[in-house]
């Protein structure tokens, strides 16, 4: 079986390089063609004439108003991909996704450890994460960063809660729930906060320093006067990477502060990425500590929605947290293959690794690194475009493809009325519609995020996101003058 489906990639990818300089546009109306003729085989001819009607609507759209929305989208929240190699392997990964266990398809799950471990490599993991045919360190491809921080969570939660039974035998498990912290910084992603309301568990949102960054001596600070108050600590997100400005928690001094009894997590689902080139991996010094790690390859790795890579030192915490197993999914392979079902919340999972394999195949490690320093390189044009401008404030160190900037008002020392004029550049920008941007607040002040590396995102893209960003601050300082 694997033979065969090493012989479908291997054809698929000969047709896809031969493909390689297509547009992405013209497979676009391929694939609304072919689901055309679907639709018209399959239903009555007046259904189909209605079906057709919505379908020639979405691809006219598609080519006038989403395009559009394709081109103003360049500098939102944080890059996406949806371009080639996806085409690749999107027929494949829908053809072989039927997997539940390990026995309806060996590949699905014996090419993710590979890729993953190729990946791990890449962006210099230590190798305690490495599977390597054995374990206990090993990543799983999960759909979300979000996925990943509630899997580590509810793992270290039933890890903690185990413990403690044993500890404090006649103890009900919503009292010692009702002790357990959780910790991260004040401008982590909010999907910690919501990872923790699914946990039931409370959150201690630690203070950061100037630089945005979560230190040890804050969080050692934090856990003592929980500790004193009764609470027990028992996992830490660290953020390398914020959403908001693109800082990055201390590891090294958070690791130390972390003990065996303290699930350290590291969220890097945009930052994760830029690893692969060894002068950004400084950001990431003492991950040799942290209990697990995750990033996004579909922020900035070319890798396809959905993606989210998730590595733990010790696989067995996942598995003794949600393995379930009943008759009908038992197989006689169990024993010695990984059976990722209990590795996430879903049961069924797509041959996602394919998207990774592709990518990495097609593209090369050399050519992943060249795109992170580009996008790095479009944002420092980005930069120095705004100091061009005294009008403007860089609001933080520009390391990655996120630029934090805002107008600043001579001789106004009002905050709240710098904000609000802003808030109001920001609206005139969208409401163009010639960019997409989108703002966010830090220490009270409000700032605009441009991030460069979304498909398309060149120079030229750049240079004309500024001129419409000018264009506009022209007319808001006018009018509050
Ligand atoms: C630091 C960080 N963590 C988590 C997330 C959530 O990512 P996902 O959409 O994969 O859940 C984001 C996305 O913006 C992020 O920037």
């Amino acid at each position: 079986m694997n033979s065969v489906i090493c012989a479908s990639i291997v054809s698929y990818m000969v047709w896809t390089q031969a493909n390689l300089t297509a547009r992405t546009d013209s497979y676009a109306a391929d694939e609304n063609d072919e689901i055309h003729e679907t639709v018209a085989s399959c239903v009555s001819p007046r259904r189909a004439r209605q079906m057709g009607r919505t379908i020639s609507g979405f691809r006219s759209n598609r080519n006038g108003r989403s395009h559009a929305l394709a081109v103003v989208a360049l500098f939102c929240v944080l890059p996406g991909w949806y371009k080639l190699p996806e085409h690749s392997c999107r027929y494949l990964d829908r053809l072989l996704f039927v997997h539940r266990i390990f026995t309806s398809s060996p590949a699905c799950t014996e090419l993710e450890p590979i890729v993953l471990d190729w990946l791990a490599k890449a962006i210099g993991l230590p190798k305690i994460f490495i599977y390597d045919g054995k374990g206990p360190g090993c990543g799983v491809i999960q759909g979300s960063a979000s996925e990943a921080t509630i899997m580590t969570l509810l793992a270290a939660r039933t890890k903690t809660l185990r413990k403690l039974e044993v500890k404090y035998p006649g103890q009900s498990q919503h009292m010692l729930l009702s002790k357990l912290v959780a910790y991260t910084s004040e401008y982590s992603h909010s999907s910690v906060e919501r990872a923790c309301l699914v946990a039931m568990v409370k959150l201690n949102k630690v203070l950061v320093d100037e630089n945005i960054a979560m230190r040890g001596a804050a969080l050692k600070a934090a856990m003592d006067k929980d500790r004193k108050d009764g609470m027990i600590p028992f996992y830490v997100c660290a953020t390398l990477g914020t959403t908001d400005c693109a800082s990055f928690d201390n590891i090294a001094e958070i690791g130390q502060v972390c003990d065996d009894e303290v699930w350290l997590h590291v969220d890097a689902a945009y930052a994760g990425g830029s690893f692969i080139c060894p002068e950004y991996r400084h950001f990431m010094e003492g991950v040799e500590m942290v209990t697990s790690f995750n990033f996004n390859p579909s922020k900035s790795l070319m890798v396809n929605f959905d993606f989210s890579a998730l590595w733990v030192k010790n696989s067995v915490d996942l598995i003794n947290s949600f393995k379930v197993d009943p008759v009908f999914l038992r197989h006689d392979n169990q024993a010695t293959t990984i059976d990722y079902r209990h590795w996430q919340l879903p049961l069924g999972r797509r041959f996602r690794s394919l998207k990774l394999w592709f990518v990495m195949r097609i593209f090369g490690l050399e050519n992943m690194r060249k795109r992170i320093r580009e996008d790095a390189q479009h944002a420092k044009t980005f930069e120095k475009l705004v100091r061009t401008d005294d009008r403007f404030e860089i609001c933080f160190p520009v390391h990655l493809g996120l630029v934090c900037f805002r107008l600043v008002l001579a001789g106004e020392c009002d905050n709240e009325k710098i904000n609000k004029i802003n808030q109001d550049l920001l609206n005139r920008i969208v409401d163009s519609k010639d960019i997409y941007i989108v703002g966010s607040r830090v220490r009270q002040r409000f700032h605009l995020r441009l991030v460069t590396g979304s498909v398309g995102c060149d120079e030229k893209a750049v240079k004309f996101a500024w001129k419409t960003i000018q264009r506009h601050a022209c007319s808001v300082l006018r009018e509050n003058k």
